[in-house]
């Protein structure tokens, strides 16, 4: 029998604080770069994170398969419970200082998320929720803005790195057309938890990972946000729309015909 989502959720918070105390404790490492890319950075402390986080996963659960943004590529075992981790999302901030990176962690039964947790250990924020108990932020209770108009709306986003160029712009400029203000932050994760405390309305972006969102997303929904994957292409890449869900319609209309346009 599985674990219930409130057990999964308490081995999530633990993976995702030990990964992240393991950040804070080689915050002078922060340039301790494996590459730094045109659009991307590939941090030492990525690997190890994630490694840490594993630890907890499998002392845990040996059993249970586990995906890893720095080890996606691995063949995974079939088991009833996936775990997904994110050990730094937002690297690129990290590398430059900034406070704006998380650590995430999500289980799944069946692709179904049913526990996620997200700690931003720089911020001093760590986000909750299973599929049995609440979107939870230090302990506090979540719930989504009531903004029902995009004019009066903040919509996050991101440019995927695969990509920086006018595909990625396209969609921002139409974002930046319907919202009050567009925001590119650097988390996706932390965008999604943003819509979910209230503090955003919407979130988009047309390239993101599971790994991203996976936790993130859980916690939306659970602070009563709707979370829709609008595409999908393979290795676990998407195009991702979370909103305050009385936003859901207005965005998915204004954004969602872009993909049907030619290159630009
Ligand atoms: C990235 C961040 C960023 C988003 C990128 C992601 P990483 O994750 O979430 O906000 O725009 O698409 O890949 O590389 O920092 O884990
Ligand atoms: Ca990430």
């Amino acid at each position: 029998m599985n674990p219930k989502p409130v057990q999964l959720l308490a081995v999530a918070l633990l993976a995702a604080r030990r990964a992240g105390e393991h950040v804070m404790a080689n915050l002078g490492r922060r340039d301790d770069a494996l590459r730094v890319e045109r659009a991307d950075v590939k941090h030492k402390l990525d690997v190890e994170a994630q490694e840490a986080a594993t630890a907890v996963l499998r002392a845990a659960w040996p059993g249970h398969a586990v995906l890893g943004e720095e080890t996606a590529d691995a063949p995974l075992p079939d088991a009833e419970v996936r775990w997904v981790v994110d050990p730094i999302d937002g690297t690129v901030n990290f590398f430059h200082g900034l406070p704006w990176w998380c650590c995430c962690v999500a289980a799944q039964i069946n692709g179904r998320t049913v526990a996620g947790a997200v700690c931003a250990p720089e911020l001093g924020l760590t986000f909750e929720a299973s599929s049995d108990s609440p979107a939870l932020c230090n302990g506090r209770p979540l719930r989504v803005s009531q903004t029902d108009d995009t004019r009066l709306a903040t919509i996050h986003s991101g440019a995927y790195k695969g990509e920086p160029g006018s595909q990625s712009f396209r969609f921002m400029q139409r974002m930046a057309e319907i919202a009050q203000r567009p925001r590119v932050m650097g988390s996706a994760a932390l965008d999604i938890c943003m819509v979910a405390s209230g503090k955003a309305d919407a979130y988009f972006e047309p390239g993101i990972y599971l790994w991203d969102i996976a936790a993130a997303g859980l916690v939306l929904e659970r602070a009563g946000g709707t979370l829709e994957v609008l595409r999908e292409f393979g290795g676990w890449r998407m195009a991702a729309l979370a909103t305050n869900g009385k936003l859901h319609a207005a965005c998915k209309d204004a954004l969602a015909p872009l993909f049907d346009r030619g290159p630009a």
